[in-house]
């Protein structure tokens, strides 16, 4: 055997007993006790957080995030899109391994989604801290900007501008339901931190893997504790605007009447049809926003608009759905108007092979040191910003399980184990880039 050979054999037995102290390293009761305050920014009597992004209860999770980095010894920065970045020094100023997710939520959601996998980085520094372990890349743990996409469309923004600034300016523009601009949000949350130094988008990374609850049942139907994301299916967005004439409920003879619920509700029927007959299962739809215009009890509806959103892992689903769609809305006859808009579109994400094999050798090591199954590959049903980091560096996932399947929804839950298992596997995966 050469010299050279031994050398980096040894260097490569040191990098995984890293690796495997810091992954021995990440404690149980301190996750979860910053799980539960943060939850508190926003936090609900029924157990679930109202955080939209940008909101006041968003800006004070992220001062909480940024103290609590700070006090584990992390520099923190931000960029145009208000992502926040906290920065663990490697001994050298290569590009870091990023890891993080978002810290916004639905009108009504869980306190895991995005949060999870945050505070599951901050989780890693403060064992990699514990350990002694310098690392030769700096590691990253960021909180993307508005990657629920319900409050601003369209979902992902931060992750996507980060990746191609060129994309703000339009998000920018984007407004809300009260008739706020994105642009204004954003610029309201940047003042907000004036101890934050700025830094530039699209920075390089060497790497990046983003931990998350699964949000669907496939885990805890397989009885496996943790899976590694193979990649992520494809999602289209549509906004449908259906316009008739307001009128009186009591006096507008039923013949007359150019009634946009009606046109709307005929189309809602129409699609989830195509959806049980034409696609099957593999096709999702949800039609999750409805503006009724103007809204009273005792007017025709004038306008209706509701959104259409569409996944499936085959994209050619999606293209045929978009067909149908245009069909479906041309063929509709009545008095009025109907037009729908793509609001927002992505094709399947493949996470690279060898990132995958080393989130599974991570995933594995959790599992059999607490004697439980061999983690499972699997798609993710739900989009992620690791969907736009993947064009960026290579990129994976890692999923822990979702109780009942449920997410989006206050009752979100998932066994404080596993969530302590998915940040061991998460310290062993980061610790290995940052060595690499
Ligand atoms: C993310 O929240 C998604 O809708 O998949
Ligand atoms: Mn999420
Ligand atoms: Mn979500």
């Amino acid at each position: 055997m050469n010299k050279e050979l031994n050398v980096s054999n040894l260097e490569q037995r040191d990098q995984t007993a890293a690796s495997e102290r810091a992954q021995d390293h990440v404690q149980h009761d301190r996750l979860q006790s910053v799980i539960a305050e943060l939850a508190a920014f926003g936090g609900r009597s029924d157990g679930g957080v109202s955080r939209e992004t940008l909101t006041d209860n968003d800006l004070q999770a992220r001062r909480y995030l940024i103290d609590l980095a700070r006090s584990r010894g992390c520099s923190v920065t931000i960029d145009d899109c208000a992502n926040l970045f906290f920065r663990r020094p490697g001994t050298s100023d290569l590009p870091p391994v990023l890891t993080g997710s978002h810290a916004d939520t639905q009108p009504v959601g869980g306190k895991l989604d995005g949060a999870y996998g945050v505070l599951a980085g901050l989780e890693v520094i403060a064992a990699l801290n514990d350990a002694g372990i310098e690392t030769l890349r700096p590691v990253e743990v960021v909180a993307w900007t508005n990657e629920e996409g319900c409050r601003f469309g369209p979902g992902a923004m931060g992750s996507s501008a980060f990746v191609d600034p060129s994309c703000l300016p339009a998000y920018r523009n984007s407004v809300d339901a009260k008739g706020v601009r994105f642009g204004d949000a954003l610029d309201l949350a940047l003042q907000a931190v004036p101890d934050v130094p700025r830094r530039p988008m699209a920075e390089p990374m060497s790497a990046c893997v983003e931990l998350h609850i699964e949000q669907g049942p496939v885990l805890e139907r397989a009885l496996v504790s943790l899976g590694v994301v193979t990649g992520i299916q494809s999602v289209r967005w549509y906004r449908i605007q259906v316009t008739g004439t307001a009128g009186h409920a009591g006096t507008m003879p039923m013949g007359e009447r150019v009634d946009a619920m009606a046109a709307a509700v005929g189309l809602a029927q129409q699609l989830y049809a195509y959806q049980a007959v034409e696609a099957g299962e593999k096709l999702r739809l949800t039609l999750g926003r409805w503006q009724v215009s103007p809204n009273s009890i005792n007017t025709i509806p004038g306008a209706v608009e509701f959104t259409v959103d569409v996944r499936c892992v085959d994209e050619q689903v999606l293209v045929q759905f978009e067909a149908a769609l245009n069909r479906i809305t041309r063929a509709y006859s009545w008095a009025g108007q109907i037009e729908f808009e793509s609001m927002f579109s992505r094709p399947p994400t493949h996470f690279p092979a060898a990132m995958l094999e080393l989130i599974e050798r991570a995933c594995t090591r959790a599992c059999s040191s607490a004697s439980l199954a061999a983690p499972l590959r699997m798609t993710s049903g739900a989009f992620h910003d690791a969907m736009y980091l993947a064009e960026h560096c290579p990129t994976a996932m890692i999923f822990v399980p979702s109780k009942g399947g449920v997410s989006h929804n206050a009752a979100e839950e998932t066994a404080p184990e596993e969530l302590f298992l998915g940040v061991q596997a998460l310290a062993y995966a980061v610790t290995s880039l940052a060595n690499a």
